[in-house]
């Protein structure tokens, strides 16, 4: 096994970080290949928690390389930030992280748009507000700003006034906003150029080398197959291609394919933002999944919105990012409850429906639940539980993929591998 792919199957939050950490301290690579710094991948080792929010799940592992790819939208400020934070846990060289000189940059032009568009918004997206969405349209639209452009000032300006003179009406006519000048914003990043230039590469070719030197790499993605641009529940959804397809456009891979994706799955549904959930509980069950999982956004600190598991909204992440294995992660969290329950079908409109294929209305969805019978043993406390079997017999046959690692708590060592990886 030389390449495997960490993608998120429900709308975000798994524990792509635990679970990237783990298998990370086998690979030689660890590649983020899209979104930015809306993610937040938390790491707990022993009393500290880490969480990463633009570099890679992988780094604290000094064998390991951590790459961040040109399919990310980078965000210099946050990233040096976090930077200075994980140095305090362990020594980074420009050897072992590196960042595209092809990622486009968030600037804080985009910041700024993406607050501005939420406040007035009739319908919010309820982002991160992190500037992900702007960053993205500006790369489509072939006027982004690429990190390469921070190590050279006079090419800095002439792209930010190609792209923000137009912005700069909104902010002016439409917005009634106040906003930085191209000259304020063009001295900042080119000063935060000059503190990264170390870490600036040609990852395509470092990748590439990589690649045809069998190591072993493993790709991290950030939210999940739910919230991607293409396959999500538009327009509740970032603007990044979430499942294994981004990692073709966004990491690079010129040669050699993904020989494992890994579906990371929590054994319940979580969502932050707005849009359909069709599992939700918003009684007193859900808010104790929430208090018990401790479900608050590792971003944005937002609580999340919780649910059972929705088995047909996992049917279709592993349909649309071809998942080979699942990573069953919090599953102390339902130990202890009195009734335990996956939805197994929606009901819509009179109708069955057992995979929530995009034409379906999921605000219409009423879930229907097969009830379990509940977890009573204390997980963290052990490695293997039996009274697990029929809650993962019950996920390996509707998906019809295996179920290859079981999480019991945030640690490293609250993990079993049914399966093995590298
Ligand atoms: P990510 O964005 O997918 O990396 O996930 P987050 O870090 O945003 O959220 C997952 C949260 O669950 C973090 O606080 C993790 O420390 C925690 N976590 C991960 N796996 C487990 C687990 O098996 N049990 C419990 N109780 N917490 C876990
Ligand atoms: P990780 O990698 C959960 C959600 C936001 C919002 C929508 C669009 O930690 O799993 P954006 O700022 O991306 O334009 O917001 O996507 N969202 C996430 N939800 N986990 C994340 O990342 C998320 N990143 C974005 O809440 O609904
Ligand atoms: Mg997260």
């Amino acid at each position: 096994m030389k390449t495997l792919a960490i993608i998120g199957a429900q709308w975000g939050d798994e524990g792509k970080g635990k679970i990237t950490d783990l298998l990370g301290q086998k690979a030689d690579l660890v590649i983020r290949f899209q979104g930015g710094n809306n993610a937040g991948h938390t790491i707990i080792v022993g009393e500290k928690k880490i969480v990463l929010h633009q570099i890679p799940s992988g780094i604290l592992h000094p064998s390991c390389v951590s790459v961040i790819a040109h399919g990310v939208v980078f965000e210099p400020e946050a990233f040096l930030e976090e930077l200075e934070k994980v140095k305090k846990e362990i020594e980074v060289s420009p050897d072992r992280l590196k960042i595209s000189l092809n990622a486009s940059v968030i600037t804080p032009y985009h910041k700024l748009l993406d607050a501005l568009r939420e406040n007035k918004a009739v319908k919010k997206i309820g982002t991160t507000g992190k500037g992900i969405g702007p960053a993205y349209e500006d790369k489509v639209s072939r006027k982004g700003v690429k990190v390469k452009d921070l190590l050279n000032k006079e090419a800095l300006i002439t792209k930010l006034k190609n792209t923000f003179e137009e912005k700069e009406t909104l902010f002016t006519h439409l917005y009634k906003s106040d906003f930085p000048s191209i000259e304020e914003v063009a001295d900042k990043l080119c000063k935060y150029g000059e503190e990264l230039a170390p870490y600036i590469t040609d990852t395509f070719s470092y990748t590439d080398k990589a690649l045809k030197e069998n190591k072993k790499i493993l790709f991290e993605g950030a939210q999940g197959v739910l919230l991607d641009i293409d396959y999500g529940s538009y327009p509740y959804v970032t603007s990044s291609s979430t499942g294994a397809a981004g990692i073709y456009t966004g990491a690079g891979i010129s040669s050699g394919k993904i020989d494992e994706k890994i579906g990371i799955v929590k054994a319940y549904t979580t969502r932050v933002g707005e849009g359909p959930m069709p599992t939700e509980m918003t009684c007193e069950k859900g808010d104790r999944l929430q208090q018990i999982g401790n479900e608050f956004g590792a971003t944005t600190g937002r609580r999340r919105r919780c649910g059972w598991l929705d088995l047909p909204s996992l049917k279709y992440s592993v349909k649309a990012s071809f998942i080979t294995s699942i990573a069953l992660t919090k599953l102390d969290v339902l130990s202890g409850f009195d009734e335990l329950k996956v939805c197994y079908a929606y009901e819509i409109d009179g109708n069955e429906y057992d995979c929530a294929y995009p034409g379906l209305d999921l605000e219409k969805a009423k879930p229907l639940y097969k009830t379990l019978t509940p977890f009573t043993q204390d997980f963290s406390q052990t490695d293997y539980v039996t009274e697990l079997n029929d809650y993962i017999n019950t996920i390996e046959e509707n998906l019809n993929i295996p179920v290859g690692i079981l999480a019991f708590g945030p640690e490293r060592s609250q993990i079993h591998f049914r399966k093995e990886y590298f």
